[in-house]
């Protein structure tokens, strides 16, 4: 049953990548609506649910939708559905999003495994009273995203011959996609993709004590890098195409980890 279920890996899946949780063996859904604090998605592209059960052995829980901070509810659904993964049991949080890339190599349906992340959203989703039992008033953001399960990101998507780029990913609050000077002041202050969501979740599971590993599935060149208009629609649709390789690469990577 659900209450005793403990997973290892918690997922959680951007945009348009829902697919990816057709992946799990033996799934049970539980409704966000049943979970304390969780968000009812309210955009489209979002599910609302977490599909609970195995991957290649390993116990995961993928969170399929996220709040993001333009919608403008309580921050604490920001928290609460990291901080119920690792009440949960899990140790590992890893995230997928959709992003624009900021490197004109790295184009729409290619993956981006964060590095390390910029939060330009203007706040901090630690602003507040600190519970101590959960982490530290002043937690750490050096090594946000692990070099462990970096290493094991680039080995499972070489052994698939996905390929994989790396970069810095800035957190941006939308919901006006990004002006073509933002994205150029992105660009010297070292971000390689621009995204809505991520770097609030990475916030809470680091202050917990989870350690994060998280892909961008890149959906188009950013604002006056492409002939495109940007577009929610347009986000759903390239997403897809990342989804693809997601699929395939999720699974192999969790894999990686069963015992790490
Ligand atoms: N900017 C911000 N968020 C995004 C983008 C973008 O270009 N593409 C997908 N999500």
């Amino acid at each position: 049953m659900s209450e005793a279920f403990r997973p290892h890996v918690g997922v959680i899946l951007g945009s348009g990548l829902g697919a990816v949780a057709e992946a799990v063996e033996d799934p049970q859904i539980i409704g966000y609506e049943q979970l304390a604090g969780f968000p009812r998605p309210t955009v489209q592209g979002h599910a609302g649910q977490v599909i609970q059960g195995t991957i290649a052995g390993v116990p995961v829980a993928m969170l399929q939708g996220r709040a993001h901070l333009y919608e403008g509810g309580p921050i604490d659904e920001l928290r609460a559905p990291v901080r119920w993964l690792k009440a949960a049991g899990a140790e590992i949080l890893i995230q997928t999003n959709a992003a624009g890339s900021l490197q004109p190599d790295v184009g729409p349906g290619r993956l981006m495994a964060i590095t390390d992340h910029i939060n330009l959203t203007g706040t901090n989703v630690l602003i507040g009273p600190n519970d101590d039992s959960i982490g530290p008033r002043f937690p750490s953001m050096g090594k946000a995203y692990d070099p462990a399960l970096l290493t094991e990101l680039r080995i499972a998507a070489a052994e698939l011959e996905i390929p994989l780029a790396e970069g810095v990913y800035a957190g941006w609050s939308g919901p006006a996609f990004e002006t073509a000077a933002e994205i150029r002041a992105i660009r010297i202050l070292g971000g390689d993709a621009v995204g809505m969501s991520t770097v609030h979740e990475t916030t809470v599971a680091r202050h917990c004590g989870l350690r994060v590993a998280a892909i961008s599935a890149i959906t188009n060149l950013a604002e006056g890098m492409g002939e495109i208009p940007l577009s929610h629609e347009q986000t759903l649709a390239d997403a897809a195409r990342g989804a693809e390789h997601l699929v395939r690469l999720l699974p192999a990577f969790i894999a990686r980890m069963g015992s790490s």
